[in-house]
């Protein structure tokens, strides 16, 4: 069974536009500020693609764009600026930033109320903790997936191959407060193929294409494949294509896998349009998400 995150993420798009009529009938209109430094072209794309999932849905989106050398301090102030807007309401800082940034420093300059990315500790603390704040738009909508497709999680075996902030440590916190077993497996993990054996839900979010082979898996597993990496290919008229971190081989064994493209992707950008959303109504009520 094929997990569409395309399909699901148009129905969520519905629910964002009605809600942004709601809060506009109450004089608010939902705006997202997405920061971006240098020229990294993933990068470019990505905010392309927020951006224009804003404006389709009625969210008040604008782009600040820092150039490769801009100094961190500009970068804050970029920041505090968007703090201050009444009408922003989600600040998103586009990551990898350039390696002469500190990214912990940036992201703490977010207001968490802001924070539609739930990158800022108090938001990380937040959802670990289990009482709120906002969830990271990767894991969030995973969760939503699988909601989807009503594939439980309690009580399941869940192993997540990467540890990232973006990616795979959210991902096991919201698993955890969803009551399954996790098992989180990083680039010192002794043993990869013992622990994917165990799967019974098996999320990849390294970024290697091809590392999780058939022999690595049981029958029946769910696959959730968050890689997105661009491989040569001659036959494509762009020269590339892109591919997740699972083998496609991987789809014989598995009761339900994510496609790449159009499967984890579509769903985190979705999942950010909801934050802000969620950041506006909290606007109104002063309510902590
Ligand atoms: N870089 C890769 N994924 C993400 C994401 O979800 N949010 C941000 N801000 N940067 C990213």
């Amino acid at each position: 069974m094929i997990l569409d995150g395309e399909s699901l993420a148009k129905k969520v798009y519905l629910d964002v536009k009605k809600r942004v009529a709601e809060l506009e009938e109450k004089g608010v209109r939902p705006g997202l500020c997405a920061i971006r430094v240098g020229s990294d072209p993933a990068s470019q794309l990505y905010v392309g693609k927020k951006i224009r999932a804003c404006e389709n849905c009625g969210i008040k989106s604008k782009a600040v764009i820092l150039d490769e050398t801009a100094e961190e301090s500009e970068l804050i102030s970029a920041i505090q600026k968007e703090n201050e807007d009444p009408s922003t309401h989600g600040i998103l800082i586009q990551l990898p930033l350039p390696s002469s940034i500190d990214t912990q420093i940036v992201i703490e300059a977010i207001s968490p109320k802001k924070d539609v990315d739930g990158f800022h500790p108090f938001n990380v603390g937040r959802v670990a903790t289990g009482v709120g704040g906002f969830p990271p738009c990767t894991p969030k909508g995973i969760l939503r997936l699988l909601d989807e497709y009503g594939l439980d999680v309690r009580g399941k075996e869940v192993v997540i191959v990467g540890a990232s902030r973006i990616a795979g440590r959210p991902t096991a916190e919201l698993f955890l407060s969803r009551m399954a077993t996790i098992t989180v497996c990083h680039i010192e993990t002794k043993d990869l193929a013992f622990h994917t054996r165990r799967a019974e839900i098996l999320v990849v979010a390294v970024g290697r294409p091809g590392l999780i082979t058939k022999e690595m898996i049981s029958q029946g597993v769910v696959i959730v494949d968050v890689g997105v990496n661009r491989i040569i290919d001659s036959n494509n008229p762009r020269g590339f294509r892109v591919v997740g971190d699972v083998a496609p081989s991987c789809r014989e064994r598995a009761y339900a896998w994510t496609p790449v493209p159009g499967g984890v992707g579509p769903m985190t950008v979705a999942m950010l349009l909801e934050n802000t959303v969620i950041a506006a109504e909290a606007s109104l009520t002063g309510i902590t998400v």
